[in-house]
């Protein structure tokens, strides 16, 4: 069993207003009060961060945002900068997300921008990598896998890698109710764990923790997270009901 502290967080993707999330922490947060074993972090909508962020403060629950730009200003039409986030209590941030490679035209290589500049400001990134279907079904996952790896950790100094998390998130999982089996999900994760000691070193590779995200339920978070190399999950639909999301958080 590892001693990599496991962490729990929920993606609330495009739900919740603030008043909604505000309804959502009154109900969710007795039910996790006492439940430190994991860190657990909601990552709302940037019209809900400040409400989930001032609600949160003085309990163990941390919150992040969904994106962000690499640059603290400029005319970038939509767009939040690190020191906007790390303004509000901000503490992480998703980078690479699947839905924003996909609708937002994200790159790896603008990740690895925005890695850099979460680092710079003491943001803790979290890496979301992931296959497509067509790519798991013609055997490239590992190829698809170091790949984005590669672009996104370039020129990363070994002593800011410590503060990287990472999400292995299939994207054929993702909103579909397949969830990714925890053997294979697992092997994932060891080719990520492999690689990052590639890159990096077996201190990193051994300390990162690496989340599963892919139609997680309280049904399938167990097998998930006995998995050795699985070290936390990050959660979509599931996370925005309390009493769903406490029961994941609670998985023994
Ligand atoms: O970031 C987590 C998310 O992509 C997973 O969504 O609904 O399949 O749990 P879901």
């Amino acid at each position: 069993m590892s001693t990599r502290k496991k962490i729990i967080a929920g993606n609330w993707k495009m739900y919740k207003t603030p008043r909604e999330s505000l309804e959502f922490l009154n109900a969710f947060l007795p039910k996790v009060h006492d439940h430190e074993r994991d860190e657990i972090i909601i990552f709302p909508t940037a019209t809900s961060l400040s409400t989930v962020i001032d609600r949160v403060r003085g309990t163990h629950l941390r919150a992040g945002a969904q994106t962000m730009h690499w640059l603290n200003e400029g005319p970038y039409t939509g767009q939040t900068s690190p020191n906007m986030l790390t303004s509000i209590g901000a503490t992480h941030v998703l980078l690479g997300h699947s839905e924003r490679r996909l609708y937002a035209n994200e790159t790896y290589e603008h990740v690895n921008l925005k890695i850099k500049a979460a680092i710079a400001h003491d943001l803790i990134p979290v890496l979301c990598l992931g296959e497509l279907l067509v790519d798991r079904q013609g055997g490239f996952t590992r190829d698809i896998i170091m790949a984005q790896m590669g672009a996104a950790l370039s020129n990363i100094p070994t002593e800011n890698a410590k503060q990287i998390v990472i999400a292995y998130e299939p994207v054929w999982a993702i909103g579909t109710g397949s969830t990714a089996s925890p053997e294979i999900a697992n092997e994932v994760h060891s080719i990520i764990r492999s690689q990052l000691e590639w890159v990096f070193n077996a201190e990193i590779a051994n300390n990162t923790r690496i989340l599963y995200g892919g139609s997680v339920k309280p049904e399938n978070s167990a097998a998930l997270l006995t998995q050795p190399d699985i070290d936390g999950l990050l959660v979509g639909g599931a996370s925005l009901d309390p009493a769903c999301f406490a029961k994941i958080v609670h998985t023994k």
